[in-house]
């Protein structure tokens, strides 16, 4: 046909001086045209390099077809144009209405920033257009409505603005339309309700407003519809329930509301439903339970209310169910401990209560539970992990009780373990710390009692350890601090004995640790100091004895030290204020003793943070008298023969108890005692 043509051109013309010209070059014509288009462009990777008419490709005038991403028909005829992917910029010339008969162009993945040129329009041969992946700007082009053979635009990822192209309802041949992620304005144009063939309807990304229209219910090929991450709203029509191919329907996050309707139940093919961050409301229809093809439904962050219905157990295929943070009530249908594929359950954040289904785990490769913040209570299912795939367990701020499941303790995919706040009994059962996935292990507020495992204290994995408010008795493990990922080891609130561990050389990350409030004793390793990522150091409220280390004050990032309600002795080291990072120190309730040095942060200390230290003066505190001054510095000296001499140190620590007793006027006493 187009040969033809071309005779008939050469035919005509040969009379015709002007048309001559044309007629000659209506192929050679296509490669100027591409030159003119290369002209446009700024191909800085060189892309397109072979694109030029030597002398050789003015002898054989179809040369260009052979050019980077040029493809010709039978007749030499430039149909396709595919420049995607080669990190072009620039702009696209007007000329590209000249390759009439182009019916494929893909310019997606490179860099444009510029506009479509308004010549597109005339490409009325055009059945696919990729301009997918630049930074397209300004309105996209109209007049694409009469391509009447137009299939596939993706114009996906760009910075297009403006309304939808409204014309493109004319284009019923639509398969497939792409406007994910630009600027696009206003409501979804109701000339669209043409487009009988669309299959792919993407516009999420937009600014688009308004309903979401009925007349989508007409569209019966579509399969996809992704309208999320925009700004519409009102109610789902329920005119959607007709689209009967249906299988994936993304609104999620926008302003839509009311109750979803029950005509979902309808579409038998669906498998994907993401309706989370809208303002739905009322209660979930039971007729979800009929889309027996659902894969993925994802309800959360709405404001749903009333029971999770029971029908949700039919679900046989679903393998993700996430309601999490909305109003819901009642209790967790126990069918979902039968879901063959359940892979996430997410529930949290509502007013649940009553148990977990007692068999979940057991029949689905259950992957993450995540229950926390409801009302539930009873024990925890035993069989989560029968089949290895659990990772994110997180059961917290609930009223569980009962004692820790021993399946969890051998789970090895197990990642986070989050039991906090709940009445969980018993011991920890060994093996947690041969995990070797497992960072968190939050335990807290529960009414846990036993030891601390020894295995614990070997893991390589763990970077946070919560045990704080429970009944552990028994000592630290000794290597504990040394576990080589460990951040964060909060032990407080616990009946903890013993001493801190000093097996330590580093702690490589430990930057929080919080043995507060137990019955450890012993003295406080100097070791600690090479912990260099402690931030917060709380040993408050135990036993501790024995002087404040030196070496604390060298530590570069702590920045709160809480020594407070302990027997703590000897002086305040004085580099202590210039220690780099300190913001925090409380020192009271100690029997330290001596004047308050007055560098860096003690400048500035509350006097609260030092009481309860009878033998401290001067600084933030009331002043020395000169006669303690004297004597204390004498003592400063002879601090070695203090420390080394066992009797000498007893000694001073009968005295310092008597000056606990003694209270204010009791330093004098003391110290000259000591100078005698
Ligand atoms: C892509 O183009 C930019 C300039 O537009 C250039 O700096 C960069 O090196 C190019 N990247 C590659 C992979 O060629
Ligand atoms: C295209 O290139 C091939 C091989 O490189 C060559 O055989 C053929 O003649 C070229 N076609 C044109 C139209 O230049
Ligand atoms: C355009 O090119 C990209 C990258 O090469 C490809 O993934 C995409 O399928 C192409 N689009 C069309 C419509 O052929
Ligand atoms: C496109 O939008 C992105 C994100 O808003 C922005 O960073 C970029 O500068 C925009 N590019 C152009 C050419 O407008
Ligand atoms: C389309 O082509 C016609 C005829 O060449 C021309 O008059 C018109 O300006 C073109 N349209 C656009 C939008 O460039
Ligand atoms: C549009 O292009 C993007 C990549 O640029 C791709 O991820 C997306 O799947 C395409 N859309 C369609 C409907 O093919
Ligand atoms: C194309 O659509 C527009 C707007 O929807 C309409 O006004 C116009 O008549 C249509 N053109 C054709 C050729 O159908
Ligand atoms: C479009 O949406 C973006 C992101 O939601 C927002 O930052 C921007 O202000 C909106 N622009 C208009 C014109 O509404
Ligand atoms: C759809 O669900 C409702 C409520 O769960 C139920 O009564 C009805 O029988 C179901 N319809 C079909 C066709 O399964
Ligand atoms: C569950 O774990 C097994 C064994 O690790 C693995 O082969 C399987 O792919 C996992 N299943 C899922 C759904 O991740
Ligand atoms: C401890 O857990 C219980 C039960 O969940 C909760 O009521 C209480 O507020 C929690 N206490 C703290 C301090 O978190
Ligand atoms: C303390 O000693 C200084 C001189 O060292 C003296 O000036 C001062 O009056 C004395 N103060 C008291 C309260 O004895």
């Amino acid at each position: 046909m187009r040969t033809s043509l071309v005779l008939t051109l050469l035919f005509f013309c040969s009379c015709n001086g002007i048309s001559l010209v044309l007629a000659r070059s209506m192929r050679t014509d296509e490669g100027t045209v591409l030159l003119s288009i290369k002209k446009g462009l700024i191909d800085s990777s060189d892309y397109l390099k072979d694109w030029e008419l030597d002398v050789k490709g003015w002898r054989n005038e179809l040369v260009y077809c052979n050019w980077t991403g040029v493809f010709c028909n039978s007749n030499g005829v430039v149909e396709k144009l595919d420049l995607s992917n080669m990190n072009l910029t620039g702009r696209i010339s007007d000329d590209i209405e000249k390759l009439r008969s182009l019916s494929v162009f893909n310019v997606s993945f490179n860099g444009f920033s510029t506009s479509l040129p308004k010549s597109m329009s005339n490409l009325t041969l055009l059945r696919q257009l990729d301009v997918s992946q630049n930074n397209f700007v300004g309105g996209f082009p109209t007049g694409l409505g009469s391509a009447v053979g137009l299939a596939f635009i993706n114009a996906s990822s760009n910075n297009f603005s403006g309304f939808l192209p409204e014309d493109l309802g004319n284009v019923t041949s639509l398969e497939s339309l792409d406007f994910r992620g630009s600027y696009f304005e206003g409501s979804i144009p109701s000339s669209y309700k043409n487009l009988q063939k669309l299959k792919f309807l993407g516009l999420s990304g937009n600014n688009l407003t308004g309903r979401i229209p009925g007349m989508l219910g007409q569209l019966s090929s579509l399969e996809t519809i992704i309208l999320g991450y925009n700004e519409f709203e009102g109610e789902i029509p329920r005119e959607l329930g007709d689209l009967t191919n249906l299988q994936y329907l993304d609104l999620a996050v926008g302003n839509l509301s009311s109750k979803i309707p029950a005509e979902l139940g309808k579409l038998k093919k669906l498998n994907t439903v993401y309706l989370y961050s809208n303002r739905f409301e009322g209660e979930i229809p039971s007729e979800i339970g009929n889309i027996t093809s659902l894969v993925i439904l994802d309800l959360s962050q709405n404001r749903l209310s009333g029971e999770i219905p029971a029908s949700i157990s039919e679900l046989k295929s679903l393998k993700l169910l996430n309601l999490m943070s909305n109003r819901l009530t009642g209790q967790v249908p126990m069918g979902l401990g039968e879901l063959p594929e359940l892979q996430v359950l997410e529930l949290w954040n509502n007013s649940l209560i009553g148990h977990l289904p007692t068999n979940l785990g057991q029949n689905s490769p259950l992957q993450w539970l995540d229950v926390s913040s409801n009302s539930l209570t009873g024990e925890i299912p035993a069989n989560l992990c029968s089949s290895s795939n659990l990772t994110k367990l997180i059961l917290f701020n609930n009223a569980f009780s009962g004692p820790i499941p021993i399946g969890l303790s051998t789970c090895l995919s197990l990642v986070r373990v989050r039991l906090q706040n709940n009445f969980i009994s018993g011991t920890i059962p060994p093996g947690f710390g041969k995990l070797g996935k497992l960072q968190r292990l939050e335990l807290a507020n529960n009414t846990l009692t036993g030891e601390i495992p020894d295995d614990i204290a070997s893991s390589m994995s763990l970077s946070f350890i919560d045990l704080s408010r429970n009944h552990f008795q028994s000592s630290l493990p000794s290597s504990i601090l040394s576990i080589p990922d460990l951040q964060s080891f909060l032990v407080s609130n616990n009946e903890l004995k013993g001493e801190i561990p000093d097996q330590f050389q580093d702690c490589p990350a430990l930057s929080l640790l919080d043995l507060s409030d137990n019955q450890l004793s012993g003295t406080i390793p100097a070791s600690i100091a090479s912990c260099k990522k402690l931030v917060k150091l709380n040993l408050q409220n135990n036993q501790f004895t024995g002087e404040i280390p030196r070496a604390i004050s060298t530590m570069p990032t702590l920045s709160i030290l809480d020594l407070s309600n302990n027997s703590l002795n000897g002086f305040i080291p004085d580099n202590i204020g210039s220690s780099p990072a300190l913001e925090t120190l409380n020192l009271s309730y100690n029997r330290l003793e001596g004047p308050v040095p007055t560098n860096g942060i003690l400048k500035t200390i509350n006097p609260d943070d030092l009481a309860g230290n009878a033998g401290l003066c001067g600084g933030a505190l009331p002043p020395c008298s000169n006669s303690t001054a004297v004597s204390l510095s004498r003592r400063r000296v002879h601090i070695k023969h203090i420390v080394i001499g066992w009797l000498v140190g007893i000694h001073h620590c009968l005295l310092l108890e008597l000056c606990y007793l003694l209270g204010d006027g009791c330093t004098k006493i003391g110290t000259s005692m000591e100078v005698a």
